[in-house]
């Protein structure tokens, strides 16, 4: 037995979640710590909203709320879609809860004490009639490049040149339309570059995936100094003095947010201390589940803030980190009004369906797109023509033909003993893929084991057996050796199905 910690990304608590976050990082996530607990290891899996940074006060504002009530909002809204998906959290927390803003400023201040912090002063955007800075989202301007008029704060939409805000012409704020002039603002660096040499040593021993562990060499070899502090009044704030209005930049404080909320959820088990052991014990295996937009910040930018701690904390193991599952060519998008509406959806369709579809077409290696021809297929061919089939001839023809009772067998066959072989077999090739968080794989293979029950169920013709009376001693061991491959199935498929 070992003990596994599990984190999947924590949601930005800033819009719904879609089938695409789900194929991502959660179901992976879950199926992984349920095949876990299925195991007796000792899980710990942790997530929680992620309640803060500028898009968030930027649409709270649009819609005339408080950043607390619009964060409340969805913060309940994610815990009801994980809830419709059966995702098994131990703890479901949120950035904003007072531990979070403990550990931040705790982590924030050895770093500090470290020598790894900066303070730089540097311009910024201001704006004089709303008296306060403004972030790159908030601006608009013309593009220092090409002119545009309607350019954004770090793009152009029309010649795709990126720069800083502190460049576009004429800036503008998005929300009263005031011009806004250049304003010296002090702010505090992270010198990522500190670690540089420790975080390319550190990823050579990783055994990720070709794209993943690539892509985290190339900005670990590019690393450098990063603001980690925000003009804003929605964050954790800095535990220091004269600093009012500024927070901590959101991708600061949320990866902590995995200790935090580890830690509430020790507490609230009665047992403080526990979190150390997942936590601060080199002997914890720790894999996060993301989606491949966060692996820069997964893969090298939180290990080097837990490099600069002075406790051992534990950096991450394994990294599975998924592409994208696409709705017809295009990324799921609620604001773009392309995706598919989930209450509706499961008005129609069970859980275990949609989450064996997504372990089936899982984006592991390359991005999928969700489509309703083989969303069908997985329904009827598989769950219903495979694994259904075996289930529903098995317990018929053993309700027929004895009252509902496993039979004793004997004498087994050839037929049987391979039969019974190739059900071990399968079960341990299962093993295998979850143990290396292949769902595509695992969920082929729980099919390959229904089908080679039904192959077997074909050859030895219960229905004919039963016929002749001499014979009645092998049809109870053919219904012996499928209700093996039935439990076998009920075991291996529980990860990826745990309601059916
Ligand atoms: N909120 C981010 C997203 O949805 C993920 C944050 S993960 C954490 O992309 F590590 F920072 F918590
Ligand atoms: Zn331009």
């Amino acid at each position: 037995m070992s003990r596994i910690l599990i984190t999947a990304a924590l949601p930005y608590a800033n819009g719904g979640l879609h089938f695409g976050h789900i194929a991502g990082a959660y179901l992976p996530a879950d199926v992984y710590a349920r095949f876990s607990r299925l195991m007796k290891h000792e899980v710990a899996f942790i997530c929680g909203s992620d309640e803060f940074g500028v898009p968030i006060t930027i649409n709270a504002e649009r819609m005339g709320q408080s950043f607390q009530e619009y964060v409340d909002v969805y913060f309940h809204e994610h815990q009801k879609t994980f809830r419709l998906l059966s995702i098994s959290f131990d703890h479901y927390s949120r950035t904003t809860r007072p531990g979070h803003k403990k550990i931040t400023q705790e982590v924030f201040l050895s770093l500090l004490n470290n020598g790894h912090i900066e303070e730089r002063v540097v311009p910024q955007l201001y704006s004089e009639k709303e008296g306060r800075f403004l972030a790159d989202r908030y601006v608009k301007g013309e593009c220092p490049h090409c002119g545009y008029l309607e350019a954004r704060g770090d793009e152009c939409p029309k010649c795709a040149a990126s720069y800083e805000s502190t460049e576009l012409l004429n800036p503008v704020s998005k929300i009263t339309h005031s011009p806004l002039q250049l304003k010296d603002t002090k702010h505090w660096f992270l010198r990522f570059d500190h670690f540089k040499q420790q975080l390319l040593k550190w990823l050579d021993q990783k055994s990720w995936k070709g794209n993943v562990k690539n892509f985290a060499r190339f900005y670990a070899e590019n690393v450098r100094a990063r603001a980690i502090t925000r003009d804003s009044t929605w964050g954790v704030p800095l535990p220091l003095s004269n600093t009012e209005g500024k927070v901590f930049y959101v991708w600061f404080d949320a990866p902590l947010g995995y200790i935090s909320m580890t830690k509430e959820w020790a507490e609230m088990m009665g047992r403080p201390e526990l979190w150390k052991d997942f936590w601060l014990s080199s002997e914890t295996k720790y894999v996060q589940f993301i989606g491949k937009d966060n692996i820069p910040f997964h893969a090298v930018f939180f290990p080097a803030m837990l490099m600069g701690q002075d406790l051992p904390y534990k950096k991450v193991d394994h990294l599975p980190a998924n592409e994208f599952l696409l709705l017809e060519g295009k990324q799921f998008s609620k604001s773009d009004g392309w995706f598919i509406d989930l209450h509706l959806f499961f008005d129609r369709y069970e859980c275990d369906q949609i989450r064996y579809y997504l372990a089936l077409h899982a984006p592991e290696t390359q991005d999928t797109e969700f489509s309703w021809d083989l969303f069908q297929a997985a329904c009827n061919d598989d769950l219903v023509g495979k694994w259904g089939n075996l289930a529903n001839r098995t317990l018929t023809f053993l309700q027929r033909h004895c009252e509902g009772c496993i039979p004793a067998y004997r004498d087994l066959m050839e037929i049987d003993q391979t039969f019974l072989k190739d059900i071990k077999q399968i079960t341990q090739e299962i093993t295998a893929h979850y143990d290396s968080f292949s769902l595509k794989k695992a969920a082929r293979a729980v099919m390959k084991l229904a089908s080679v029950g039904n192959v077997y169920f074909n050859e030895k013709k219960p229905w004919q057996e039963i016929k002749q009376k001499s014979n009645k001693q092998d049809v109870f061991n053919t219904l012996y050796c499928c209700l093996e491959a039935l439990k076998a199935l009920a075991l291996v498929s529980y990860p990826i199905m745990p309601n059916k």
